[in-house]
């Protein structure tokens, strides 16, 4: 199969080799298109790859009845409407790293910038004036920079301050008190930060709880004279309260790469001789614009080939040593869930999986969606896979309850997974057999030993002398092949049940026609 590949914004070249060299990807670049020509072309493709400039709207992801995976070149994914995404099973991959080094040095760059009034400077003798005097800067030395988000970004520019001999206080809810010994920086509350600083940088993502995070009341709070700095968001800095802030004075001078609409050609923050600006270069460089290019193609490509990604944002990633561990339970926790799909009539109201023996030593969450994947997918069809399996077991109101426990059962590793709907309970256990491979080991309240693949018939009846004969007959009068068939009882002449692994998939007819024989309470056949 070729997979189609869309580049909507510029990516540099160099960067997606990766896409380019693999043998069976198309890539067709495809810049500045309208969201009606993306939401027209999209259906084509399986893989988005953009920047910033297109927005990934949640018309253009529904009409993307192909796509498996949206790639952005950079970090923040603002532009793409995450929960969208999820919804209809699009995996969301950003390359978290590559541009690092680029937008702390573009920090540092309007940092001294700023202090020092180049752009003002600069912008005053090309209009032919030699004026010293309005452009007198401020040292570096000895201030307060803080650093609201100590991030990957934010981290980077405090280590580079610190060569400016500025000292340094953080704020960032994971910023502990050895993390901030380790860095060298003071840490404190944002109230904190704002109060101290002689200079304030921001290094967010722009979400719900940082959007005008700096307002009109942080401004009160501040030094007069203090001076801004943001190169990761617009929006966190409230625009109109820093407006206004700089007009009375409180507010020195602000460095800007970022706004809240963009492009910015027009903003009357930008009529301020205080503020100087960029148009959201921060990760503009050759060799940040190739890092984030190569690590979203390899991802795209790892993605589509192999079905897995390295830096996923809708879905958490799971480390490759911890992913050869889980992966033989793939088949198995899938397959269980989809053999009680069929044993359940009623809607599914709660989901309980437990993880025993050797699996409680490992990470189970992909285990939980896949076994979710396997129970829904019945119903839900395609449309559902592990990006998209728990908030659709969460949109139908299904409780999922995922637990370790110590007891075995004399199993090394145990996978147990209950359904419980209004009515009945139905449970089933599994086990990877070492050398042998998956078994089903127990259903409800019967030991079996059952290879999950195929299609196989499960019988409910009683225990009593010639059934498994009478069955076995009346398949063979319908000319239907049994490999394998495995009996499971409570207690001797109680109810029992058969599980038979045939060679074709039944017919609803023949269905009907085996539960009129008096011997079956109940038979269900179904295909894994
Ligand atoms: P990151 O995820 O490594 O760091 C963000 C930090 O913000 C995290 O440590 C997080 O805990 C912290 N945070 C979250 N909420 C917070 C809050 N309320 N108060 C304080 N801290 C909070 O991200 P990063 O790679 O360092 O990127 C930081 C920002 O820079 C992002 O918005 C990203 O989109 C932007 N960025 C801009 C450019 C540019 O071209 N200007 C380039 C790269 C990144
Ligand atoms: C990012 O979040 O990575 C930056 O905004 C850079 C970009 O525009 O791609």
């Amino acid at each position: 199969m070729t997979f189609k590949v869309l580049i909507s914004d510029p990516l540099s070249e160099d960067g997606i080799k990766p896409l380019r060299e693999a043998d069976n990807i198309q890539v067709d670049i495809d810049t500045g298109l309208s969201p009606d020509e993306l939401t027209e072309k999209i259906g084509e493709y399986e893989a988005l790859l953009v920047r910033s400039q297109t927005k990934v709207t949640r018309d253009i992801i529904s009409q993307a009845s192909n796509l498996k995976i949206i790639g952005r070149a950079g970090v923040g994914v603002d532009n793409i409407d995450l929960s969208a995404a999820t919804e209809y099973g699009v995996i969301v991959v950003n390359a978290p790293d590559g541009n690092t080094n680029s937008a702390a040095e573009h920090t540092v760059a309007m940092l001294m910038s700023l202090a020092r009034k180049i752009p003002q400077a600069f912008l005053a003798l090309k209009n032919g004036k030699w004026d010293r005097k309005t452009h007198v800067g401020v040292e570096l030395k000895g201030k307060t920079l803080g650093v609201v988000g100590m991030g990957r970004i934010g981290a980077e520019v405090a280590a580079r301050a610190k060569g400016q001999r500025m000292n340094i206080i953080a704020y960032d809810p994971f910023l502990t008190k050895e993390r901030a010994d380790k860095l060298g920086v003071d840490f404190g509350t944002v109230e904190d930060v704002i109060v101290a600083s002689d200079f304030i940088t921001v290094h967010t993502p722009l979400i719900k709880e940082t959007k005008h995070l700096i307002n009109k009341d942080a401004f009160a709070k501040m030094k007069d004279g203090v001076r801004l700095i943001n190169c990761a968001r617009g929006g966190i800095i409230d625009e109109e309260a820093l407006y206004d802030a700089i007009k009375s004075g409180k507010v020195a001078g602000a460095a800007l790469d970022v706004f809240e609409e963009e492009p910015a050609t027009d903003h009357r923050l930008l009529e301020l001789p205080e503020v100087i600006a960029t148009p959201h270069l921060g990760a503009s460089t050759v060799e940040a614009q190739e890092n984030v290019a190569i690590d979203v193609s390899h991802d795209v490509v790892r993605y589509l080939t192999e079905g897995v990604a390295k830096n996923p944002v809708n879905l958490p990633s799971v480390p490759k040593e911890i992913m050869n561990k889980i992966e033989p339970y793939f088949y198995l926790s899938e397959k269980l869930g989809t053999f009680l799909t069929y044993l359940t009539s009623g809607v599914i109201e709660e989901i309980n999986i437990s993880y025993s023996g050797e699996l409680t030593e490992l990470e189970v969450a992909p285990l939980t969606r896949n076994t979710i994947k396997g129970l829904l997918k019945r119903h839900l069809g395609d449309h559902i896979n592990d990006v998209n399996a728990s908030y659709l077991a969460e949109k139908r109101g299904i409780q999922v309850n995922e637990n370790k426990s110590s007891s075995t059962k004399a199993f090394t590793n145990l996978l147990t997974v209950e359904v419980k709907t209004k009515d009945v309970t139905r449970s089933i256990s599994g086990t990877l057999l070492n050398g042998l491979g998956p078994r089903i080991v127990q259903v409800d309240a019967y030991t079996v030993d059952v290879v999950p693949a195929g299609n196989l018939v499960v019988i409910k009846h009683n225990d009593r002398p010639g059934v498994i004969g009478k069955v076995g007959s009346m398949f063979a009068e319908k000319n239907i092949n049994i490999a394998a068939m495995q009996v499971g009882r409570s207690d001797v002449g109680g109810e029992a049940i058969m599980i038979l692994t045939i060679d074709k998939y039944l017919e609803d007819a023949e269905i009907e026609a085996l539960n009129e024989f008096e011997e079956i309470e109940k038979l269900t056949a179904m295909e894994l």
